[in-house]
């Protein structure tokens, strides 16, 4: 979307009631793609966001990243993108075969430039107003965390602990920065049997990453399934053939419970509020997170509130909202075509 138009959606969701707002992708280092906090324009943009959202009693945590993918290597695929013998689906795969050499051979200084540059980032997004800070645990965390991506033979590969070893240093410059600061991880889980998600931590290494994540400081954890799959597997339509359900990741909030007194964020298919309250209830996760729920309807939370869930207009989970993503055309919910206004 256009930052204009970014602006109004996100304020339109502060309004509808929701409590805090994850900004997606936030780059760590200055040269990125999207908004960036080291540039004027970029800085400026968040300071607007931060002001508006909390005028509608919201809170605004950026999703801190680094992307694993080595962009220089992709632009030899554009041409075949741009007159179609090379499709999305094959631009992805290639893209996930080069994951894992990139991250294997990643040099040490850059990646201690990258860790501490979380911290850095972590400064900035505060001074232009946001709340809280979440480490995408994704992206270079999570292909860094996953034995499939990391093949390095130094002290950032091998053992389920040297694989944490790039996300508890991220968490850690931001820890010494701000010492108050909330940090939230998005932890991507991987799932084995059947395969889902090829970054990130697989389920039985859990115990490791999460005590360790927590000694660096991590105070919350948003816990979802792991990237590097289909886009269709961490945004699944709802007749998916293993997350088409409600709630189709809480699975995963469930094994990590018992490994952390922490607060769980779950996320993943929470369209029915009735459905959200009693997982809240049930004490699967304390605080449920939305995504297209809120695209469809950015009054979801306030209609809770206030007992009209009849009112909401549910979520379909039917993903339109991704084409126009995908296309770099912006997010647009079924519901914004003109027979449903
Ligand atoms: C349009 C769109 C953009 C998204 N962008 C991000 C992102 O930048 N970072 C992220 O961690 N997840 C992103 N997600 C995934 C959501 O955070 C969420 O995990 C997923 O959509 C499942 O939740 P839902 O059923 O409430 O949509 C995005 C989802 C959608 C639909």
């Amino acid at each position: 979307m256009s930052g204009d138009q970014l602006l109004e959606r996100l304020t339109r969701i502060a309004a509808g009631g929701c409590a805090m707002i994850i900004v997606g992708d936030v780059p760590v280092l200055p040269h990125s793609f999207g908004p960036s906090l080291y540039t004027k324009k970029g800085f400026s943009f968040y300071q607007e966001l931060a002001q508006k959202v909390h005028a509608h009693g919201c809170k605004l945590c950026a999703q801190l990243h680094q992307s694993d993918t080595r962009f220089g290597g992709m632009w030899k695929y554009l041409p075949g993108l741009v007159t179609g013998t090379i499709t999305r689906d094959q631009l992805r795969q290639k893209v996930n075969d080069a994951t894992g050499p990139y991250i294997t051979s990643l040099p040490r200084e850059k990646v201690e430039e990258i860790t501490l540059a979380f911290g850095q980032a972590a400064r900035l997004a505060v001074q232009a107003g946001f709340d809280i800070v979440q480490v995408h645990g994704d992206r270079m965390c999570g292909s860094f965390s996953s034995s499939l991506f990391n093949h390095r033979t130094d002290e950032y590969g091998g053992s389920p602990e040297n694989r944490a070893r790039f996300a508890v240093e991220a968490v850690s410059s931001i820890r010494r920065v701000l010492p108050d600061l909330p940090i939230d991880y998005k932890l991507a889980i991987r799932q084995e049997n059947p395969g889902y998600g090829r970054a990130g931590v697989l389920e039985e290494e859990l115990p490791v990453f999460v005590s360790l994540l927590e000694e660096a400081g991590v105070t919350s954890f948003h816990i979802t399934l792991a990237n590097h799959g289909k886009l269709t597997d961490t945004i699944p339509p709802r007749d998916h053939p293993e997350f088409g359900a409600e709630g189709c990741f809480l699975k995963f909030c469930d094994q990590v419970r018992p490994l952390t007194r922490l607060p769980l964020c779950g996320v993943g298919g929470l369209t029915s509020p009735d459905f959200a309250e009693e997982q809240l209830k049930q004490g699967r996760m304390d605080c449920a997170g939305l995504s297209r729920p809120l695209l469809a309807d950015s009054q979801w939370p306030k209609k809770t509130a206030a007992g009209q869930v009849g009112e909401i207009r549910p979520c379909l989970r039917c993903n339109q909202c991704l084409s126009g993503m995908m296309a770099h055309q912006g997010v647009h919910c079924i519901y914004e075509r003109k027979e449903f206004k």
